[in-house]
């Protein structure tokens, strides 16, 4: 089933979560940013005409109590979807106004998203038009960078890596600088970071690192769209989370899962920036009028367009 139609409902569900957040931007409380754009988005996707199971969302029902894992959503009709949502992905970066807070949805037909629990997810990832399988979890870092510069017929101290920066993350960065790389190191959102490298305005070669698995799916939803490469492999810190992924239908822990194991089918991913970043401007307010900056697409009819919309709220 084409998802094609709901293009346009879904670029409207992030912009009206982005204008939600947008009265807590800097203002230093993130839950109560991301609070905003959860109840926004909420009500929004109950206007759509489908039937929709949120499958990556604010975590399980009993944490959560809007927008979890197995909340039926819209307005029900023939078409069932998968629901992956971030209603704020930086919620830190709205609160202290600082680059790259956005709103993100993807949806996709039913069971088509890998249904995976929030916990986090080891993450490579590249951009479009490279040999299959330049990237591989498996493989040592240094093997993946000389594989991706040769592939790009690049020097491997002109390969720009984007990793997010943790101290998890030490030896990685440890390596790249020891190969004499090229950084960008992000302070959150990791969403935005995984698809430079498959954006063709960044100057990224490969995203790399540990981060939310939710965030995961979303990035490899867009990925898709966009023709790049990414591979994500579950991080269980707890037997909880053992516990948790079973409950979902995941039993081997070890598991690579490639672009389509994550998102087996057509997808739709929106994107509204809540404050200005490498890939969308944020929102601004003049007067009572809001514009929005959202990146869209869809996979099966290979749309991929920055849209700005102005609502009068
Ligand atoms: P939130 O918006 O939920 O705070 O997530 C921000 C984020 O940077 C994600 O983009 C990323 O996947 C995750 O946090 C990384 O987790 P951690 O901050 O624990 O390293």
């Amino acid at each position: 089933m084409s998802l094609k139609k709901f293009i346009d409902p879904i670029t409207n569900v992030t912009c009206l979560a982005s204008i939600n957040s947008y009265n807590f931007i800097g203002k230093g409380d993130k839950n109560a940013a991301d609070q905003a754009a959860v109840d926004s988005m909420r009500k929004e996707l109950n206007n759509i005409p489908f039937d929709g199971e949120v499958v990556i969302g604010e975590g399980e029902m009993d944490e959560a109590p809007m927008l979890y894992i197995g909340e039926k959503l819209g307005l029900g009709g023939d078409i069932s979807v998968d629901i992956a949502v971030d209603p704020l992905d930086g919620t830190k970066l709205a609160a202290d106004n600082k680059p790259n807070a956005v709103s993100v949805i993807a949806i996709s037909n039913s069971n088509c998203f890998l249904r995976a629990p929030d916990m986090y997810m080891e993450k490579i990832s590249v951009g479009p038009e490279l040999p299959n399988n330049v990237i591989n979890l498996e493989d040592p870092l240094t093997k993946n960078i000389e594989r991706l510069a040769k592939a790009k017929k690049k020097d491997v101290i002109n390969i720009k890596v984007c990793l997010l920066d943790r101290p998890r993350h030490k030896k990685q960065i440890d390596i790249l600088k020891n190969m004499n790389c090229k950084l960008k190191l992000i302070t959150d959102g990791d969403v935005v970071g995984a698809m430079q490298a498959s954006l063709h305005d960044s100057d990224v070669d490969m995203y790399l690192g540990t981060g939310g698995a939710p965030e995961g799916v979303l990035a490899a939803a867009a990925i898709k769209c966009l023709g790049g490469q990414f591979q994500g492999r579950l991080v269980f810190n707890s037997k909880d989370e053992e516990l948790k992924a079973s409950k979902m239908g995941i039993h081997n822990f070890e598991k690579i899962y490639s672009i389509n194991d994550l998102v087996k089918d057509d997808v739709v991913f929106s994107c509204t920036g809540v404050t200005n970043g490498d890939l969308v401007e944020g929102i601004k307010k003049v007067n009572d009028r809001f514009t929005t900056e959202t990146f869209s697409m869809h996979f099966q009819s290979k749309t991929i367009k920055k849209i700005k919309k102005e609502y009068v709220i």
